[in-house]
């Protein structure tokens, strides 16, 4: 795109929100009225347009669907008791949406694209906002490659998307997590910090097999030594290790840079805690735990918000947690909700009204 951009927008002539109660929503089920569309051709992003949410045409040689170019991001929009729609640093989702394409080859979207078109489309829909606890408009922003060839090389047309679901808690209750120590999520050099969609596919068999064994989700450590932990199927990871706060450090690029890690980072910060992002060993992790210093394991993530991990089992040694009685999470939760209600005061310009 040169000029400003043109968003062409067709509204749906019924909505769907009649058939809808914005009450007890499952993650990802429903969808919104419309959808944002762009396409990249020629080198250029064109055709923008916010339209009914529908299916797509596709070829069945479309590249993405035989060589994976394909990443995303998940962003959450909420209502304050006013009424008033805000989004949660958006922001810092495109810039990491533009890490993950320059990774994956693709080109990079602009930051009108991405930022007003989004918000166009949240402000469309935005009745779709549930205004109840632990409730919000997920935002799904992807991009693909859609070269209708299946010779392998990078493709030159994308298309852009944004589609908006109500929703309601990713994970109702605390976790049962097992430490993964056979197959590997990421690898230094590799795709890890990129939000790649086939990390997601590639993370499915392990986790199935720790699901088999009555585990929620698994607990990835590195690729070399099976060692040092990195983050948690759709979460980055805490340790509330004695008075600090310890999650794995990015520098390896082989765990993703989550938005609400870095938020939680900032408000432990701000609540006293020293906060350490180093490499963490499973080692460390049951030393603690026997020692009794171990006091909170807990996951972050947009979708998961923040997660309390009641149970941890590396090999046969199971670490059982007593989440009633903890302080740290609670808290950070309660924070950052308080923040997204307007309760509290939003110091860093997190969200962003629409
Ligand atoms: C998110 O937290 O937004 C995610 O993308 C995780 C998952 C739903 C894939």
């Amino acid at each position: 795109m040169t000029a400003a951009m043109d968003i062409t927008i067709t509204k749906a002539e019924r909505s769907k929100l009649q058939d809808l109660n914005l009450e007890n929503l499952p993650f990802g089920k429903y969808f919104s009225d419309h959808m944002l569309e762009a396409d990249y051709e020629n080198g250029e992003w064109k055709n923008v347009e916010i339209k009914p949410y529908q299916p797509l045409l596709l070829s069945p040689s479309l590249a993405a669907l035989h060589y994976g170019q394909s990443i995303f991001e998940g962003i959450k929009a909420y209502k304050n008791p006013e009424g008033e729609a805000f989004i949660f640093r958006p922001h810092d989702n495109f810039l990491r949406f533009n890490i993950s394409a320059q990774r994956m080859q693709m080109p990079s979207v602009p930051e009108e694209l991405f930022m007003e078109g989004m918000r166009q489309l949240v402000a469309l829909d935005r009745n779709w906002i549930p205004q109840r606890e632990d409730h919000s408009l997920y935002i799904r922003p992807f991009m693909f490659s859609s070269d209708e060839l299946i010779g392998v090389r990078p493709s030159e047309n994308y298309k852009f998307m944004i589609i908006l679901s109500p929703t309601g808690p990713y994970y109702n209750a605390p976790m049962r997590i097992y430490v993964e120590e056979q197959y590997v999520r990421a690898v230094p050099g590799g795709v890890g910090y990129a939000k790649a969609a086939g990390n997601y596919g590639a993370a499915m068999y392990a986790t199935a097999e720790a699901k088999k064994k009555g585990y929620d989700q698994v607990l990835w450590t590195d690729a070399y030594e099976h060692k040092y932990v990195q983050e948690i199927g759709t979460m980055n990871v805490f340790f509330v290790i004695g008075n600090k706060a310890i999650t794995p450090d990015l520098g390896q690029g082989t765990i993703l840079a989550g938005v609400t890690r870095q938020s939680t980072i900032t408000i432990l910060q701000e609540m006293g805690l020293t906060v350490e992002e180093a490499p963490l060993s499973v080692d460390e992790i049951i030393e603690a735990y026997k020692a009794g210093t171990l006091k909170e394991v807990f996951g972050t993530g947009t979708a998961a918000t923040i997660s309390m991990i009641k149970e941890l089992r590396y090999k046969d040694f199971v670490m059982k947690f007593d989440v009633e009685n903890w302080k740290t999470a609670p808290t950070v939760k309660k924070w950052l909700t308080d923040i997204r209600e307007g309760k509290r005061e939003d110091k860093y310009s997190w969200m962003q009204k629409v």
